[in-house]
Protein backbone atom coordinates (compact mmCIF):
# COMPACT_ATOMS: atom_id res chain seq x y z
CA UNK A 1 0.00 0.00 0.00
CA UNK A 2 2.61 2.57 1.13
CA UNK A 3 4.39 1.93 -2.31
CA UNK A 4 1.24 2.33 -4.22
CA UNK A 5 0.19 5.61 -2.44
CA UNK A 6 3.95 6.80 -3.07
CA UNK A 7 3.51 6.04 -6.40
CA UNK A 8 -0.02 7.40 -6.67
CA UNK A 9 1.59 10.95 -5.33
CA UNK A 10 4.69 10.75 -7.26
CA UNK A 11 2.63 10.38 -10.55
CA UNK A 12 0.46 13.54 -9.11
CA UNK A 13 2.78 15.74 -9.22
CA UNK A 14 4.56 15.11 -12.04
CA UNK A 15 0.79 15.56 -13.64
CA UNK A 16 0.49 18.50 -11.95
CA UNK A 17 3.38 19.86 -12.84
CA UNK A 18 2.82 19.25 -16.68
CA UNK A 19 -1.01 20.53 -16.35
CA UNK A 20 0.72 23.89 -14.84
CA UNK A 21 2.82 23.86 -17.61
CA UNK A 22 0.42 23.74 -20.16
CA UNK A 23 -1.85 26.19 -18.77
CA UNK A 24 0.63 28.61 -18.52
CA UNK A 25 2.00 28.20 -21.97
CA UNK A 26 -1.63 28.57 -23.03
CA UNK A 27 -1.87 32.34 -23.99
CA UNK A 28 -4.67 33.98 -26.54
CA UNK A 29 -2.19 35.00 -29.53
CA UNK A 30 -4.10 38.27 -29.70
CA UNK A 31 -3.32 39.46 -25.92
CA UNK A 32 0.17 38.09 -26.00
CA UNK A 33 0.86 40.03 -28.80
CA UNK A 34 -0.56 42.88 -27.57
CA UNK A 35 2.02 42.48 -24.24
CA UNK A 36 4.87 42.22 -26.25
CA UNK A 37 3.58 45.42 -28.08
CA UNK A 38 3.46 47.03 -24.61
CA UNK A 39 6.70 45.77 -23.45
CA UNK A 40 8.23 46.80 -26.52
CA UNK A 41 6.87 50.68 -25.87
CA UNK A 42 8.26 51.04 -22.59
CA UNK A 43 11.91 50.50 -24.14
CA UNK A 44 13.42 49.48 -21.24
CA UNK A 45 15.91 46.27 -21.58
CA UNK A 46 15.66 44.48 -18.25
CA UNK A 47 11.62 45.24 -17.95
CA UNK A 48 9.83 42.15 -17.35
CA UNK A 49 12.21 39.47 -18.15
CA UNK A 50 9.72 36.47 -17.75
CA UNK A 51 7.58 38.42 -20.80
CA UNK A 52 9.83 36.12 -23.19
CA UNK A 53 8.04 35.44 -26.54
CA UNK A 54 9.34 31.91 -26.47
CA UNK A 55 7.03 31.04 -23.67
CA UNK A 56 3.04 31.28 -23.41
CA UNK A 57 1.63 34.71 -21.74
CA UNK A 58 -0.45 33.40 -19.36
CA UNK A 59 2.52 32.76 -16.56
CA UNK A 60 4.00 35.78 -17.03
CA UNK A 61 4.78 38.69 -14.40
CA UNK A 62 2.12 40.88 -13.44
CA UNK A 63 -0.88 39.35 -15.03
CA UNK A 64 -3.04 36.87 -14.74
CA UNK A 65 -5.68 34.66 -17.39
CA UNK A 66 -9.26 32.73 -17.54
CA UNK A 67 -7.97 29.22 -16.99
CA UNK A 68 -10.67 28.59 -19.41
CA UNK A 69 -10.50 31.07 -22.17
CA UNK A 70 -6.71 31.82 -21.80
CA UNK A 71 -7.37 35.97 -22.01
CA UNK A 72 -5.96 37.95 -20.27
CA UNK A 73 -8.02 39.12 -17.02
CA UNK A 74 -6.24 41.25 -15.29
CA UNK A 75 -2.55 43.52 -15.78
CA UNK A 76 -1.30 44.56 -12.45
CA UNK A 77 2.07 46.70 -12.87
CA UNK A 78 3.20 47.77 -9.96
CA UNK A 79 6.53 48.90 -8.18
CA UNK A 80 7.93 48.23 -11.96
CA UNK A 81 10.04 50.98 -12.92
CA UNK A 82 8.19 51.67 -15.73
CA UNK A 83 8.98 55.08 -17.60
CA UNK A 84 7.00 57.59 -20.00
CA UNK A 85 3.76 56.61 -20.93
CA UNK A 86 0.50 54.62 -20.77
CA UNK A 87 0.69 52.19 -23.81
CA UNK A 88 -2.32 52.79 -25.91
CA UNK A 89 -1.92 49.15 -26.55
CA UNK A 90 -3.55 48.53 -23.08
CA UNK A 91 -6.31 48.69 -24.51
CA UNK A 92 -5.76 45.81 -27.08
CA UNK A 93 -6.31 43.16 -23.85
CA UNK A 94 -10.20 43.30 -24.44
CA UNK A 95 -10.92 40.80 -21.74
CA UNK A 96 -9.28 43.12 -18.73
CA UNK A 97 -11.39 43.40 -16.07
CA UNK A 98 -8.67 45.01 -13.75
CA UNK A 99 -6.29 47.34 -15.11
CA UNK A 100 -3.68 48.69 -12.34
CA UNK A 101 -0.32 50.61 -12.20
CA UNK A 102 0.82 51.26 -8.53
CA UNK A 103 3.95 52.93 -7.57
CA UNK A 104 5.43 53.87 -10.85
CA UNK A 105 7.29 57.54 -10.24
CA UNK A 106 8.65 57.75 -13.69
CA UNK A 107 5.26 57.29 -15.40
CA UNK A 108 4.17 60.18 -17.15
CA UNK A 109 1.82 61.92 -19.45
CA UNK A 110 -2.12 61.75 -19.73
CA UNK A 111 -4.67 58.67 -19.62
CA UNK A 112 -5.02 57.11 -22.93
CA UNK A 113 -8.13 57.10 -24.68
CA UNK A 114 -7.41 53.21 -25.78
CA UNK A 115 -9.06 52.66 -22.23
CA UNK A 116 -12.12 53.14 -23.45
CA UNK A 117 -12.12 49.77 -25.61
CA UNK A 118 -12.13 48.19 -22.58
CA UNK A 119 -15.71 47.08 -22.48
CA UNK A 120 -14.73 44.52 -19.40
CA UNK A 121 -12.81 46.64 -17.07
CA UNK A 122 -14.26 46.65 -13.63
CA UNK A 123 -11.45 48.14 -11.50
CA UNK A 124 -8.79 51.13 -13.08
CA UNK A 125 -6.46 52.32 -10.71
CA UNK A 126 -3.39 54.18 -11.45
CA UNK A 127 -2.33 55.39 -7.90
CA UNK A 128 1.39 56.88 -6.86
CA UNK A 129 2.82 57.72 -10.83
CA UNK A 130 3.57 61.20 -12.47
CA UNK A 131 0.40 61.15 -14.44
CA UNK A 132 -0.44 64.22 -15.44
CA UNK A 133 -3.07 66.68 -17.56
CA UNK A 134 -7.06 66.40 -16.76
CA UNK A 135 -8.90 63.89 -16.24
CA UNK A 136 -10.57 63.09 -19.44
CA UNK A 137 -14.39 62.85 -20.15
CA UNK A 138 -13.92 59.52 -21.83
CA UNK A 139 -13.29 57.83 -18.60
CA UNK A 140 -17.55 58.61 -18.17
CA UNK A 141 -18.14 56.01 -20.77
CA UNK A 142 -16.52 52.82 -19.41
CA UNK A 143 -19.75 52.23 -17.57
CA UNK A 144 -18.72 48.70 -16.35
CA UNK A 145 -16.31 50.20 -13.83
CA UNK A 146 -17.20 49.33 -10.30
CA UNK A 147 -14.06 51.01 -8.44
CA UNK A 148 -12.06 54.02 -10.01
CA UNK A 149 -8.67 54.92 -8.14
CA UNK A 150 -7.09 57.73 -9.69
CA UNK A 151 -5.11 59.09 -6.36
CA UNK A 152 -1.27 60.36 -5.78
CA UNK A 153 -0.69 61.22 -9.58
CA UNK A 154 -0.32 64.54 -10.73
CA UNK A 155 -3.59 65.27 -12.63
CA UNK A 156 -4.64 68.73 -13.02
CA UNK A 157 -7.95 70.71 -14.23
CA UNK A 158 -11.37 70.19 -13.29
CA UNK A 159 -13.31 66.78 -12.65
CA UNK A 160 -15.16 65.75 -15.62
CA UNK A 161 -19.15 65.60 -15.03
CA UNK A 162 -19.04 62.24 -17.13
CA UNK A 163 -17.72 60.41 -14.03
CA UNK A 164 -21.53 60.63 -13.18
CA UNK A 165 -22.65 57.78 -15.77
CA UNK A 166 -20.35 55.34 -13.81
CA UNK A 167 -23.43 54.14 -12.13
CA UNK A 168 -21.56 51.03 -10.35
CA UNK A 169 -19.37 52.63 -8.98
CA UNK A 170 -18.83 51.52 -5.18
CA UNK A 171 -15.64 53.53 -4.51
CA UNK A 172 -13.98 56.71 -5.99
CA UNK A 173 -10.60 58.27 -5.31
CA UNK A 174 -9.15 61.47 -6.83
CA UNK A 175 -7.29 62.53 -3.51
CA UNK A 176 -3.88 63.85 -3.91
CA UNK A 177 -4.15 65.33 -6.89
CA UNK A 178 -4.18 69.21 -8.03
CA UNK A 179 -7.63 69.41 -9.12
CA UNK A 180 -9.75 72.37 -9.39
CA UNK A 181 -13.21 73.81 -9.66
CA UNK A 182 -16.28 72.12 -8.26
CA UNK A 183 -17.39 68.85 -7.14
CA UNK A 184 -20.08 67.41 -10.11
CA UNK A 185 -23.08 67.71 -9.49
CA UNK A 186 -23.64 64.48 -11.61
CA UNK A 187 -21.94 62.74 -8.31
CA UNK A 188 -25.15 62.31 -7.21
CA UNK A 189 -26.45 59.79 -9.87
CA UNK A 190 -23.76 57.48 -8.54
CA UNK A 191 -25.70 54.55 -6.79
CA UNK A 192 -23.40 52.22 -5.84
CA UNK A 193 -23.99 50.57 -2.03
CA UNK A 194 -21.06 51.51 0.52
CA UNK A 195 -20.28 54.32 -1.67
CA UNK A 196 -17.09 55.57 -0.61
CA UNK A 197 -15.87 59.01 -2.18
CA UNK A 198 -12.16 60.06 -1.49
CA UNK A 199 -11.36 63.72 -3.08
CA UNK A 200 -8.82 65.25 -0.13
CA UNK A 201 -5.90 67.30 -0.74
CA UNK A 202 -6.69 69.01 -4.18
CA UNK A 203 -7.79 72.41 -4.65
CA UNK A 204 -11.35 72.01 -5.15
CA UNK A 205 -14.13 74.69 -5.20
CA UNK A 206 -17.56 75.94 -4.35
CA UNK A 207 -20.78 75.03 -2.75
CA UNK A 208 -20.28 70.98 -2.13
CA UNK A 209 -23.51 70.12 -4.57
CA UNK A 210 -27.01 69.14 -2.13
CA UNK A 211 -26.98 65.90 -4.78
CA UNK A 212 -23.70 64.92 -3.77
CA UNK A 213 -24.41 65.53 0.07
CA UNK A 214 -27.83 63.35 0.15
CA UNK A 215 -25.96 60.16 -0.63
CA UNK A 216 -25.56 57.79 1.83
CA UNK A 217 -21.65 57.46 2.15
CA UNK A 218 -19.81 54.65 3.85
CA UNK A 219 -16.22 57.05 4.04
CA UNK A 220 -16.16 60.22 2.82
CA UNK A 221 -13.03 62.44 2.28
CA UNK A 222 -13.20 65.79 1.21
CA UNK A 223 -10.06 67.60 3.71
CA UNK A 224 -7.86 69.63 2.27
CA UNK A 225 -9.79 71.64 -0.33
CA UNK A 226 -11.23 74.95 -0.72
CA UNK A 227 -14.89 74.06 -0.51
CA UNK A 228 -17.34 76.32 0.69
CA UNK A 229 -20.78 76.50 2.06
CA UNK A 230 -23.27 74.25 4.23
CA UNK A 231 -22.12 70.65 4.57
CA UNK A 232 -25.03 70.11 7.34
CA UNK A 233 -26.88 67.17 4.10
CA UNK A 234 -24.40 65.08 4.79
CA UNK A 235 -25.40 63.89 8.46
CA UNK A 236 -29.08 62.81 9.38
CA UNK A 237 -30.17 59.75 11.21
CA UNK A 238 -31.13 58.30 8.11
CA UNK A 239 -27.55 57.69 6.91
CA UNK A 240 -27.24 54.24 7.85
CA UNK A 241 -23.65 53.47 6.44
CA UNK A 242 -22.31 56.30 7.02
CA UNK A 243 -19.05 56.11 9.60
CA UNK A 244 -16.40 57.92 8.44
CA UNK A 245 -16.18 61.68 7.80
CA UNK A 246 -13.30 64.39 7.28
CA UNK A 247 -14.35 68.25 5.66
CA UNK A 248 -10.98 69.41 8.07
CA UNK A 249 -9.64 72.08 6.29
CA UNK A 250 -11.84 73.53 3.80
CA UNK A 251 -13.81 76.88 4.03
CA UNK A 252 -17.34 75.18 5.09
CA UNK A 253 -20.16 77.74 6.88
CA UNK A 254 -22.92 75.81 8.40
CA UNK A 255 -24.85 75.67 11.93
CA UNK A 256 -24.17 72.16 13.54
CA UNK A 257 -26.44 73.04 16.58
CA UNK A 258 -29.63 71.02 14.84
CA UNK A 259 -27.59 68.43 13.18
CA UNK A 260 -28.63 65.20 13.48
CA UNK A 261 -25.74 62.21 13.73
CA UNK A 262 -26.33 58.60 12.38
CA UNK A 263 -25.30 55.71 14.94
CA UNK A 264 -22.71 54.12 12.48
CA UNK A 265 -20.90 57.89 12.27
CA UNK A 266 -17.10 56.87 14.56
CA UNK A 267 -15.12 59.46 12.68
CA UNK A 268 -15.56 62.72 12.59
CA UNK A 269 -13.22 65.58 11.40
CA UNK A 270 -14.33 69.14 10.90
CA UNK A 271 -11.18 71.13 12.02
CA UNK A 272 -10.01 74.48 10.48
CA UNK A 273 -13.43 75.67 8.54
CA UNK A 274 -15.84 78.24 9.62
CA UNK A 275 -18.67 76.19 11.54
CA UNK A 276 -20.98 78.02 13.48
CA UNK A 277 -23.55 77.15 16.41
CA UNK A 278 -23.00 74.27 19.32
CA UNK A 279 -22.00 70.74 19.72
CA UNK A 280 -25.03 68.83 19.98
CA UNK A 281 -25.79 66.37 22.70
CA UNK A 282 -26.18 63.97 20.16
CA UNK A 283 -22.67 63.47 19.57
CA UNK A 284 -22.37 61.31 23.63
CA UNK A 285 -24.63 59.04 21.76
CA UNK A 286 -21.58 58.18 19.17
CA UNK A 287 -19.05 55.11 19.64
CA UNK A 288 -16.48 58.42 18.25
CA UNK A 289 -13.13 57.07 17.68
CA UNK A 290 -11.94 60.72 15.97
CA UNK A 291 -13.44 63.90 17.13
CA UNK A 292 -11.99 67.35 16.15
CA UNK A 293 -14.04 70.46 15.80
CA UNK A 294 -11.15 72.71 16.28
CA UNK A 295 -10.40 75.68 14.61
CA UNK A 296 -14.17 76.56 13.60
CA UNK A 297 -16.57 79.12 14.99
CA UNK A 298 -18.39 77.37 17.91
CA UNK A 299 -19.83 77.80 21.47
CA UNK A 300 -21.27 77.10 24.07
CA UNK A 301 -20.61 74.04 26.69
CA UNK A 302 -19.28 70.62 24.95
CA UNK A 303 -22.23 68.28 26.01
CA UNK A 304 -21.09 65.87 28.65
CA UNK A 305 -20.57 62.18 27.98
CA UNK A 306 -20.19 59.38 25.52
CA UNK A 307 -16.64 60.04 24.38
CA UNK A 308 -16.41 63.63 24.59
CA UNK A 309 -14.47 64.06 27.58
CA UNK A 310 -12.87 60.54 28.26
CA UNK A 311 -11.46 59.70 24.56
CA UNK A 312 -10.68 63.56 23.35
CA UNK A 313 -8.34 66.29 24.92
CA UNK A 314 -8.43 70.09 24.66
CA UNK A 315 -6.93 70.05 20.62
CA UNK A 316 -10.26 68.29 19.62
CA UNK A 317 -11.91 71.69 20.69
CA UNK A 318 -9.73 74.40 20.91
CA UNK A 319 -9.34 77.84 18.70
CA UNK A 320 -13.33 78.04 18.91
CA UNK A 321 -14.91 81.48 19.72
CA UNK A 322 -16.34 80.70 23.03
CA UNK A 323 -16.90 77.04 23.12
CA UNK A 324 -16.45 75.93 26.91
CA UNK A 325 -16.23 73.18 29.22
CA UNK A 326 -14.50 70.03 30.27
CA UNK A 327 -11.95 69.13 28.33
CA UNK A 328 -12.03 72.96 28.14
CA UNK A 329 -11.91 75.41 30.47
CA UNK A 330 -15.51 75.78 32.63
CA UNK A 331 -18.33 78.24 30.97
CA UNK A 332 -18.22 81.14 33.04
C1 LIG B 1 13.21 57.49 -12.56
O1 LIG B 1 14.01 58.16 -13.50
C2 LIG B 1 15.17 58.72 -12.95
C3 LIG B 1 15.83 59.58 -14.00
O2 LIG B 1 15.82 58.95 -15.25
C4 LIG B 1 16.05 57.59 -12.45
O3 LIG B 1 17.25 58.10 -11.91
C5 LIG B 1 15.30 56.82 -11.38
O4 LIG B 1 16.05 55.71 -10.97
C6 LIG B 1 13.96 56.37 -11.87
N1 LIG B 1 13.21 55.89 -10.71
C7 LIG B 1 12.48 54.82 -10.73
C8 LIG B 1 11.82 54.39 -9.46
O5 LIG B 1 12.30 54.21 -11.76
C1 LIG C 1 7.93 62.11 -10.06
O1 LIG C 1 7.51 62.52 -8.80
C2 LIG C 1 8.52 62.55 -7.83
C3 LIG C 1 7.90 62.82 -6.49
O2 LIG C 1 6.89 63.77 -6.57
C4 LIG C 1 9.57 63.55 -8.26
O3 LIG C 1 10.60 63.62 -7.29
C5 LIG C 1 10.14 63.14 -9.60
O4 LIG C 1 11.06 64.08 -10.08
C6 LIG C 1 9.06 62.94 -10.63
N1 LIG C 1 9.61 62.30 -11.78
C7 LIG C 1 9.32 62.67 -13.02
C8 LIG C 1 9.95 61.86 -14.11
O5 LIG C 1 8.57 63.59 -13.26
C1 LIG D 1 -7.40 68.37 16.00
O1 LIG D 1 -6.93 69.09 14.87
C2 LIG D 1 -5.98 70.08 15.17
C3 LIG D 1 -5.68 70.85 13.88
O2 LIG D 1 -5.20 70.01 12.91
C4 LIG D 1 -4.76 69.42 15.77
O3 LIG D 1 -3.80 70.39 16.13
C5 LIG D 1 -5.16 68.62 17.00
O4 LIG D 1 -4.05 67.91 17.51
C6 LIG D 1 -6.27 67.65 16.68
N1 LIG D 1 -6.72 67.02 17.91
C7 LIG D 1 -7.26 65.79 17.97
C8 LIG D 1 -7.64 65.27 19.30
O5 LIG D 1 -7.46 65.12 16.97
Amino acid sequence: MAINYNFLSLALIIFSTILHHCLSELCHPEDKKALLQIKKFFNTPNIFPSWDPKTGCCGWYGLTCDYKTHRVNDLFLNYADLAGPIPPQVGDLPYLETLMFHKNPNLTGPIPQSITKLKRLRILSITWTNLSGPIPDFIGEITTLDFLDLSFNKLTGPIPSSIGRLTKLTGLRLDRNQLTGPIPASFGDLTGDNFYLYLSHNQLSGKIPASVLKKDYTYMDLSRNKLEGDASLLFGSDKKNLEIVDLSRNLLEFDLSKVEFPKSLTYLDLNHNKIIGSLPVGLTELRLQLLNVSYNQLCGKIPVGGELQTRFDYSAYFHNRCLCGAPLPNCK
